[in-house]
């Protein structure tokens, strides 16, 4: 294998490579980002190994069954670069990594039940590479970490068997993924990329790389605790600012207020981005990187009074929700104890397919003890178990069945449900959360409506 091995610290080499074709890359952890990620490279031409712990998915890949359905744009790829053999995958790391030149890995860096990041997937990795990485190869890591994180962990993982060593036979850069799900191939091909390596001529070289295999814009960082930095700021601006709006959304209801007319306006002006309120922040990204910039934070001895409560206030968000149905009951002189209550969407965000921490498993966790038997229906998931409960299927069936409903997720598709609909429900209780219903038009349907943050109707 030695005569195929591409220096990849050395930038005239990398670009022969890329030129010929002949660049070997391999993914480890190809999950929602890194199956759409090794399906770019191998669309580039490169030949691409995926490896996985998942058998189930390295199985179902390899016989050319596409994992993700709400991906628009990729199962084209995926067949096509089957087809051609230009990809396929493994959970045999050591044969994947060892017939390889770049490594990306795109392994999940979530966080345990104490808020603490868990960056386990990336440490046993980075052991099995001081033992099995082919000298003169460049990892890169896609992961959302920490700043410091490469300089302060994962260099010395990779260099601790002594075979490797950093800048002398073995280099290393990040390039943070910024790709939204359901919107991966969009923002793949549009969206800049920051690229920061241990150096500066491997930021060039991954430059390189990444500018043949995407060609977006490649925002060079002076080192990987920057970009790493900068991938953190901009996700934890959004949990921020979502707190901001969502707590303001308290206040406007009381006072008589509609949020959304206030946001509606607000946005008009030049230098106010519009970012919404809701049922609360989940998903694989914002809560994560808010507790991973605290979890710095704590580690040198600094506070971020901001972060920390804008955490604790979208974390509050499901108990409004609660609070909003609760009051709708009263209204119609109705118990919550033994309702039937109908969630409409339940991940985390809408039009993905994807219940990573969504704030419906807390409100779902929250009825239940007050004795609510709540009833699950989600277009992106048909009889599946979720939370322990069967979704429905079909909207027009169960709604009658129902004394309530919530609409958690924002999904498109509940923009088109005729309002009439819920009037056909025993007790025509509605909360909205995201503001997808008229007030103006569920009160002309009798419907005993409570919008989130939506007040003066
Ligand atoms: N999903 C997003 O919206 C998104 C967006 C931007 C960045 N990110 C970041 O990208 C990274 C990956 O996230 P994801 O959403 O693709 O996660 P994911 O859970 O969908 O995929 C991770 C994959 O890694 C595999 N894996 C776990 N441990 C492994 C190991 N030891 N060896 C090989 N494979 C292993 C898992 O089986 C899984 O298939 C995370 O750091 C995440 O924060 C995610």
């Amino acid at each position: 294998m030695s005569d195929l091995k591409t220096n990849m610290s050395n930038f005239g080499e990398v670009e022969k490579a890329l030129n010929s074709k002949s660049l070997r890359v391999c993914v480890i952890g190809i999950g929602r980002i890194g199956l759409p990620t090794a399906l770019s490279f191998a669309k580039s031409g490169l030949q691409t190994i995926g490896v996985d712990i998942n058998e189930n998915l390295v199985e179902d890949i390899n016989s050319k069954k596409f994992p993700l359905k709400d991906e628009p744009g990729y199962e084209n790829i995926f067949n096509n670069v089957l087809e051609k053999k230009l990809f396929s995958a493994t959970t045999k790391i050591e044969d994947a990594v060892s017939n390889s030149d770049l490594i990306l890995l795109s392994l999940p860096t979530p966080m345990d039940k104490n808020n603490i990041p868990d960056y386990s997937a990336l440490t046993i990795v980075g052991s099995q590479l001081s033992e099995i990485l082919t000298p003169n190869s460049l990892v890169i890591v896609e992961s959302t970490i920490e700043p410091g994180f490469i300089e302060n962990e994962m260099i010395s993982l990779i260099s601790k068997s002594g075979r490797l060593k950093i800048e002398d036979n073995f280099s290393i850069g990040v390039c943070p993924e910024n790709a939204n799900p359901g919107e991966i191939l969009h923002d793949f091909t549009n969206l800049p990329r920051l690229v920061g390596g241990i150096n500066k001529n491997i930021t060039q070289i991954i430059k390189l790389i990444y500018n043949f295999v995407f060609s977006v814009d490649l925002i060079e960082m002076s080192n990987c605790k920057t970009a790493n930095a900068v991938k953190l700021t901009t996700n934890v601006f959004r949990d921020i600012n979502i707190a901001f709006v969502s707590e303001l959304s308290l206040m406007f209801e009381k006072l008589g207020i509609d949020t959304m007319k206030v946001l509606e306006a607000a946005k008009m002006k030049y230098n106010f981005q519009i970012h919404y309120p809701g049922a609360g922040v989940g998903g694989p990204c914002l809560p994560i990187n808010s507790y991973q910039l605290l979890n710095t934070a704590q580690r040198i001895g600094v506070k971020l009074n901001m972060i920390e409560s804008g955490r604790r206030i979208n974390e509050k968000m499901p108990e409004h929700v609660v609070e909003l149905i609760s009051n709708a009951f009263d209204e119609s002189n109705q118990t919550l104890e033994n309702s039937k209550i109908l969630i409409l969407g339940i991940s985390y965000k809408a039009n993905v397919r994807d219940v990573q921490l969504s704030p419906a498993k807390i409100i779902v966790e929250k009825l239940q003890k007050l004795g609510v038997d709540v009833y699950l229906y989600d277009p992106f998931f048909n009889s599946t178990v979720i939370f322990g409960l069967e979704t429905q299927n079909n909207l027009e069936n169960i709604l009658p069945e129902m004394d309530g409903a919530i609409i958690v997720t924002g999904h498109d598709d509940f923009k088109n449900i005729p309002i009439s609909s819920f009037s056909k429900m025993k007790h025509s209780i509605l909360v909205d959360t995201r503001g997808i219903i008229d007030p103006v038009s569920a009160k002309k349907e009798k419907i005993i409506f409570r919008g989130l943050g939506r007040g003066g109707f």
